[in-house]
């Protein structure tokens, strides 16, 4: 498609919707969300001359999943985001039914570059797909280079969502893929320049690894080093929830093991997020050595024609940003320490939930010190349900009207919960497991005691973030 016309349609589209969207009760405080249109997984993350950059997938002419783009923003503290011009419109035939997910880096030059999926559709119903690079061009905008890697032998056309790294030597991509025959891997590339990739082959997927079979694709893979090991983070899709676990349509996780630059020798999978909402993630290590993560507050497919936002132009939002650590064993998340400044004055609870009187949760931080079994609600569309070793998030689904739960083992330790004015994040003991959902409980909604013990005491700290 033209480029002039794609442009001519977003500033109609900004220019008709920004103000409707912005007037909506669940637009988010402080998480980023598309100023209007449809906003998936986070792209391109990277620390780049002094500044944080976020992509992310956008449909800015609408809440359906067309149209992809690349949204651009920039931040020098993960909380305050200004918008760039738009890094990449589907107008070339090799992307020509979306620029999908992938990955920034900074070249053998320092210029901000693109790694990006070119997805293309046929009439029939088939597909292919091209890696495809765009550098920065000094004024905002990205000039694209075009395709560099098409289709290996063996795959379908579902061959997407580049991450890029280079390890002192030489450059590294992962990408997710679907053979022919659907199972769901890893690829991994070796590149001696950002245009020349060889295909070293699959590190991980389904029937790889000990995992049995896992999934017909797997989508949105990142692999980096952490302390001593290395963590593949990916999206598989086509699992059969088991018990308490992979309750969503598609399930998002982590691979911790060894990757000697050719393998990767890993353990079990594991849940990265235990709640409703999550998918998609990206990270990305800081000039200050952290590991960064941003995640879709949001699963393709599953009840997102109905979302309450979508008479107001708008659709989904991104996770808080994160810092991944590995302590004892296991993969866990913090909200980053930036977050602390939005944080105002501080209200203490401490009592039996009977005499919790109730505080404003549109937008807050609280931390939960918890024991016996009790529940707190979230304005009346909401409950963290506590017991010994289990910690319970219900909500009631906006589409069907059902409640829904999806629960995790608990230590014991503290909670702490990010409410927006429609999502919730909560950590698990300090960050060992994480559950987020998005929830549409109304104006100013309430965090009130639920059911419990009724000697059950809460020690409940509460801040109210604004951004
Ligand atoms: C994951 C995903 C990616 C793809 C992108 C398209 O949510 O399906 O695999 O690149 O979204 O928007």
């Amino acid at each position: 498609m033209k480029e002039h016309y794609l442009l001519n349609q977003i500033v109609r589209s900004l220019l008709a919707g920004q103000l409707k969207a912005a007037a909506d009760p669940h637009r988010p405080r402080w998480h980023l969300a598309a100023p209007v249109g449809l906003l998936n997984d986070p792209n391109g993350f990277i620390e780049h001359d002094g500044r944080y950059h976020l992509f992310y997938q956008w449909n800015p002419l609408g809440c359906e999943h067309s149209n992809k783009g690349w949204g651009h923003v920039t931040s020098t503290d993960l909380l305050h985001w200004q918008h760039e011009p738009v890094a990449l419109l589907p107008t070339e035939a090799y992307e020509s039914h979306g620029c999908y997910s992938g990955s920034a880096v900074s070249d053998e030059q320092g210029r901000l570059t693109l790694v990006y999926t070119g997805n293309v559709k046929y009439p029939d119903g088939s597909r292919t797909a091209f890696q495809c690079l765009a550098r920065a061009d000094g004024e905002g905008g990205f000039d694209k280079l075009g395709p560099v890697l098409d289709l290996p032998q063996g795959y379908s056309g579902h061959v997407r969502d580049p991450k890029v790294w280079h390890d002192g030597q030489q450059w590294l991509m992962v990408l997710g893929a679907r053979t022919l025959d659907d199972k769901g891997e890893v690829l991994l590339y070796r590149g001696d320049a950002l245009d020349a990739w060889t295909l070293v082959g699959p590190i991980a997927g389904s029937g790889h690894g000990g995992l049995g079979d896992f999934g017909y694709m797997w989508e949105c893979p990142d692999l980096f080093p952490l302390g001593e090991r290395h963590l593949l983070i990916c999206c598989p899709q086509g699992i059969a929830s088991v018990g308490e676990y992979y309750r969503n349509l598609y399930q998002c996780g982590w691979l911790a093991g060894q990757f000697d630059g050719e393998q990767f020798e890993h353990g079990a999978f594991h849940e990265l997020d235990r709640g409703f909402e999550f998918y998609a993630p990206q990270t990305t290590q800081d000039s200050q050595g952290r590991r960064l993560l941003f995640g879709w507050l949001g699963l393709p497919e599953e009840n997102e024609m109905s979302q309450p936002t979508i008479p107001y132009g708008w659709i989904h939002q991104m996770s808080c940003p994160r810092e991944l650590f590995w302590q004892d064993d296991w993969l866990c998340q913090r909200p980053v320490a930036e977050l602390a400044a939005l944080k105002g004055e501080q209200t203490r609870f401490e009592g039996t939930l009977r005499e919790f009187p109730g505080l404003a949760i549109d937008s807050a931080w609280l931390d939960l010190a918890l024991c016996g079994e009790g529940s707190l609600w979230f304005g009346a569309v909401a409950e963290l349900v506590w017991q010994p070793g289990r910690i319970t998030l219900r909500r009631q689904n906006w589409q069907s009207g059902v409640w829904e739960d999806r629960s995790t083992p608990w230590l014991g330790g503290k909670i702490t919960v990010l409410c927006d004015s429609s999502s919730l994040e909560c950590f698990v003991d300090q960050g060992r497991q994480s559950l987020s959902a998005r929830y549409f409980p109304g104006e100013k909604p309430q965090l009130s005691s639920g059911n419990g013990d009724d000697g059950c005491k809460i020690c409940l700290d509460h801040w109210p973030l604004a951004a």
